[in-house]
């Protein structure tokens, strides 16, 4: 598999901009909730911290076989960052498969924002021969569970790690 470059993806609130070491220190403000770990695990990172995480995602996957893609949301009107999105895409036995994920920082939260990232990052990750994305969900995540059914994925009977896997299926 070629290894995917992340571009920017335009949506009507957001340009999802990929991952930068540089937009560390900012996503360390953005991410200074210990909430946004209730469901995720861990607890908010330092800005140093972060910025050796953004240099190892940036670095990409060890295995050439897998794209590590990363963007951080950028609200145009507020010119702030409020989140970041990624997907993991890697090839399946039926077309790639790409494994998402998305945060919003508190301040920016309910206002449909991680939703709109994750339909931008999907309408894209289906022009690049994405044929099935993926995302593992506490089931008591009730917002995450939304943003996901509202970007077309559904719940199926697989846990992983004491998440449930919700799939999308392409074409
Ligand atoms: C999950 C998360 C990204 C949602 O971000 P968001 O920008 O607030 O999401 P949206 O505004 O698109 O809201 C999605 C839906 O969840 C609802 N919702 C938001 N927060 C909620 C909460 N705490 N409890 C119940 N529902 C909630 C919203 O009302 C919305 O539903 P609606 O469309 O019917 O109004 C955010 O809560 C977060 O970053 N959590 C911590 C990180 C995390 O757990 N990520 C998930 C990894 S897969």
């Amino acid at each position: 598999m070629t290894i995917i470059e992340p571009p920017a993806i335009r949506t009507s609130r957001l340009t999802l901009l990929p991952l930068l070491v540089e937009h560390a220190d900012e996503m360390a403000t953005v991410l200074s909730d210990p909430e946004l770990h209730t469901f995720i695990g861990g607890a908010p990172a330092t800005g140093p911290d972060l910025r050796a995480r953004y240099e190892r995602l940036v670095a990409g996957s060890p295995d050439p076989a897998v794209s590590w893609c990363n963007w951080v949301l950028r609200l145009r009107e507020e010119d702030c960052l409020t989140g970041t999105v990624q997907a993991t895409v890697a090839a399946g036995d039926h077309g790639e498969v790409a494994e998402i994920s998305w945060v919003v920082g508190t301040p920016w939260q309910r206002r449909g924002l991680a939703t709109e990232a994750a339909r931008g990052l999907i309408t894209w990750l289906a022009g690049q021969r994405v044929r099935t994305v993926v995302a593992h969900i506490h089931p008591d995540h009730a917002a995450s569970a939304t943003v996901a059914a509202a970007a077309g994925l559904r719940p199926t009977e697989h846990w992983h790690d004491g998440e449930v896997r919700w799939q999308l299926t392409i074409g």
